[in-house]
Formats: C-alpha cells, structure tokens, sequence
C-alpha cells in the first residue's frame, strides 16, 4: 500500500501546549505508596521517594501531574495530608474501598513534582465538600504568608508557596459511580461557586470544569452545555476523559478507536462554542483531556482484590504492543487538535494504567506505551503543521473510512527540526510513505525510530523489560523535496529531519 502526506512550512495548526504532554498520580492502587513512594526501597532518596521512577518521569518529560484524583478526590480531605505524618488519619478510602495512610499529601508530592522536573494540576473535592475546603486549599498553597492557612503550611516546614497554577474543579461528577455524584445544574452551581473564591483568593490560577467521563455517558453533550452555562465567565478549560480496549480482540476496530476520539473532541468543541455564542462571549473555553488511556486488561482481576488493604495491586495493566500503537494513534489525535486540547494527561503514571512500572522491594521498568509518549513528549514540542493526508482506508466494526495511515507532524520552534510520527494500522502490509515538504529545502534526514514486533500481544514484563522496545532505521531518502519511507506492517514511527 501507498499512503501521501503534503506539508507546507507556513501552514500550521496551532503551537502545542507542552501542557498535553501530562499525567496523572491517583491514590489508587500502588501509584503512590509502592509507586513513587516507597520508604524501605533501596532507591529511596531521603524523602522516601524511589529515585529510579524520578528518573524515568524525568525521562518522559512530563510536564503537568494531575493530582490526587480521580475519583478518590471527592471522598477526600485535604487537610488529612498535612501536618506531622504521625497524626494523619487511616481512612477509609470508599472510592476503591482501600486504606489510606496519608503519608504523602500535598507538601510531599510538592517535593516530588521538583524531584521530577514537573508542575502539579491540583484537583478538589466538589463530590463530599465545596466552596470552603475549595477556598482553604487555595490559601493554603498559594498564598505567602500572613493568613491562618497560608501560616499553618509556613508551620509545617514549607516557607514557599506551592503556586498551583492549574486546578480541576472535582472529577467525573457526571458518573453515578462518583462520591457526591451531581446532575448537570447541581454540580454547574456548585463549580461556579467554587470558582469563584477560588479565583478571588488567588486570581492568577486556571480552573478546569467536569466534562464527560466518556462519549458513551447519557447525559454526553448536554452536560457539557449545563455546566457551561453556570460556569462560563468562571473557568478555562472543559474537562474530557476516555479510555479504550480491546476486549473483542480485534485489533482492527481496537487501532480505530482513535476516531472515536477525534469525534469526541470536535462535539466537545462545538458545544463550548455553541455556549460561547449563546452567552455572546469573546472568551474560549479550550479542553482539558485530563484522562485518556487503554484500560481493560486488569478489569477482571480487580473484582477479586481484597477491601480496605493498603497500597492494593488495583488497575494493573500490562501492556502490549497493540496497545501502543493506539496510544501511538491517540497522541496524534491530540496534537492534530492542538488548537483547542491545551492539557491532557495519559492516566496514569505509575504501576496505575500506567507507562511505568515497579516491583516493591524491585526494579522498574518501562511498559510498551511509555515508548510513544516518550517521543511524542521529546520531539512533538513547537508548531502542528496542518497536513493533507491520501491513505487507503479500511472498515472495521465499529468505524468506517478508517485510515492505514494515522499521521502528524510537529516543527520544533527552537531547533526548527521537523518530527513526523505515523502509525501504520495495517496488520498485513507494510506502507511506502511519501511526505511532500513545501518550504523545507536543505531539510536533511536524522533518524527513523520505529516501534514494530511480531507478537501484537508481546509485552514488557520485569523478568522481560525490554521485550518490545523501539529502534532506529536509517532508511528514509529525500529526493526534490520528497521524503521516501516504508512503514513497517502495525508500526509506530517517527521520522525525524533538519
Ligand atoms: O484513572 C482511573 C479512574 O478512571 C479515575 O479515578 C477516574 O476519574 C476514572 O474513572
């Protein structure tokens, strides 16, 4: 098969928020405690933060860490997480029926954000509290000095301010399963409510309103329209999550659900703008893909896992070579939405649905999703180029017209370099890519990192951590402003020029 992409140097889509390069750190499962934290390992710094996971967060360049849920966030009280560790409380965990010790809260994971080079996106509880544990966080990590919460996080060693800039307004609160589940206008009061002292309290901060859970939600698109509503004049950003698998075990439908995606992105879009024009605002409200993901293989598992356990070994999922490529294909979906999708955060990011994985006591390790976001997050910094794309296409069950070639491109604004990354959907044929360049002369080729294997179920594992890795090709020609490439059957590449 034969696939062509046009580029032109003056034609771009939008600059890219490294922003939409972010993850997530829940208190779910072992992404905290037995995660990042992990007192007795022999990597632990004095913190008792693994230095060997600080390395591999820091080799993702991970920009933004949404924290400390999902939905553990509306059962939660912050204040549980400060003060002298020996007097936090055990609770009772309700949203996955665990035990939470408190040992790492806001301070603690303040510290760990610096060790890994990353800012923090900060969520509230609007499930089981409201405007004044909103208003109280924000004093309290924000504000200097001279306030009982701004003194209380003083007296409790942090002399700084932790300056958040970025915070989710709850989380999920259209799903039944949420703690202090809400309707649209109940919850729409609320955020805009909380919001607002928020903002008063500190007026530089960016505030990010529930969205939909997923596209499938009853109450999609009118949701997002209620809480616009209310919140408008309040908020910056819609909140989007969704997460994909493959149960049926069909790898064609699986690899289109990037479709879905792009779908869901542009309704979302189009209904802020349809509030947008109702309100006859000047202002856009951009999205936050605050959580997004292949989550499916720990499914099963997790019904048996014991209640009320600390750290349990929830929401494992051990990642294949299939599922990187989708993640290949969802990273693309995101940046070629990069004018309005300004966040978005690949949940999660340790031992949790996650690219990183530990062993208590062990190694860590990097799964096959780690390898697209790694790329994207190194190379897919600077402009989106608009691209023109004639592929081949194909049907599968849920999705018609589904491209072979899923395919973007980003310039570096610094270095000028060109990065273009294509997945190859074809599980039988590789694919000779053309790419006409236009404005890009004397543009050379550097590398071709491709990410391929035999075994589309191949994973990596801690007995095997480097089963499925990717590899550079150096197999690209340019000839009069046309870059030449095959794309191997079911890739993930990148191709990269200067
Ligand atoms: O990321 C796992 C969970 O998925 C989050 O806690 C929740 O927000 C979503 O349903």
């Amino acid at each position: 098969k034969k696939a062509k992409m046009i580029l032109d140097k003056d034609f771009k889509i939008s600059k890219v928020d490294k922003r939409i390069y972010g993850s997530f750190i829940e208190h779910l499962g072992r992404a905290v405690y037995d995660g990042i934290y992990e007192p007795d390992h022999k990597e632990a710094d004095e913190m008792g933060f693994r230095k060997d996971v600080i390395e591999l967060v820091k080799e993702l360049k991970v920009p933004i860490v949404r924290y400390p849920g999902g939905n553990f966030v509306s059962g939660y009280n912050w204040e549980d997480g400060i003060g002298p560790k020996e007097k936090r409380p055990r609770r009772l965990e309700l949203a996955w029926s665990s035990l939470e010790t408190n040992q790492i809260g806001i301070n603690e994971f303040s510290d760990w954000a610096k060790k890994a080079n990353t800012e923090i996106m900060m969520a509230i509880n609007l499930g089981t509290r409201g405007i004044d544990a909103a208003r109280n966080i924000v004093e309290y990590c924000n504000i200097r000095e001279g306030s009982y919460w701004s003194d209380l996080r003083k007296s409790h060693g942090y002399k700084e301010p932790h300056n958040i800039k970025l915070w989710n307004l709850g989380n999920e609160m259209d799903g039944p399963w949420q703690i202090g589940h809400k309707t649209a206008d109940e919850y729409g009061r609320i955020a805009c409510e909380a919001a607002k002292v928020m903002k008063i309290v500190d007026p530089s901060i960016e505030l990010v309103a529930c969205g939909s859970s997923n596209s499938s939600m009853p109450t999609f698109g009118q949701w997002e329209a209620t809480v616009l509503e209310h919140t408008y004049d309040y908020v910056d950003y819609i909140s989007m999550h969704t997460y994909y698998g493959n149960e049926e075990n069909d790898i064609e439908n699986f690899l289109a659900k990037s479709l879905d995606m792009d779908a869901f992105i542009k309704a979302v879009v189009s209904t802020a703008d349809y509030v947008k024009a109702k309100k006859r605002s000047r202002k856009t409200i951009n999205i936050s893909f605050d959580e997004w993901n292949v989550w499916f293989h720990s499914r099963e598992n997790d019904k048996k896992i014991e209640p009320w356990t600390i750290a349990p070994p929830l929401l494992e999922d051990v990642y294949t070579f299939e599922d990187a490529l989708l993640v290949g294909c969802l990273l693309i979906t995101l940046l070629k939405h990069a004018d309005r999708v300004k966040i978005a955060c690949l949940a999660q990011l340790v031992n949790v649905i996650a690219p990183i994985m530990t062993e208590k006591g062990g190694k860590a390790w990097r799964q096959t999703i780690y390898y697209p976001y790694l790329h994207a997050s190194t190379y897919g910094r600077g402009e989106v180029l608009a691209s023109v794309i004639d592929s081949p296409k194909y049907d599968s069950k849920d999705f018609s017209d589904v491209p072979f070639l899923e395919s973007t491109a980003v310039i570096n604004d610094e270095n000028d370099e060109l990065t273009i990354f294509a997945v190859n959907r074809d599980k039988a044929d590789s694919m000779l890519f053309e790419c006409e360049l236009k404005g890009f002369e004397n543009y050379r080729f550097i590398e071709h990192i491709v990410l391929e294997n035999n075994d589309i179920k191949a994973a990596n594992t801690k007995e095997n951590p480097d089963n499925v890795v990717p590899h550079s090709k150096n197999d690209a020609v340019i000839e009069d402003g046309l870059v030449k490439v095959l794309l191997p059957r079911l890739s993930w590449n990148v191709i990269r020029l200067e």
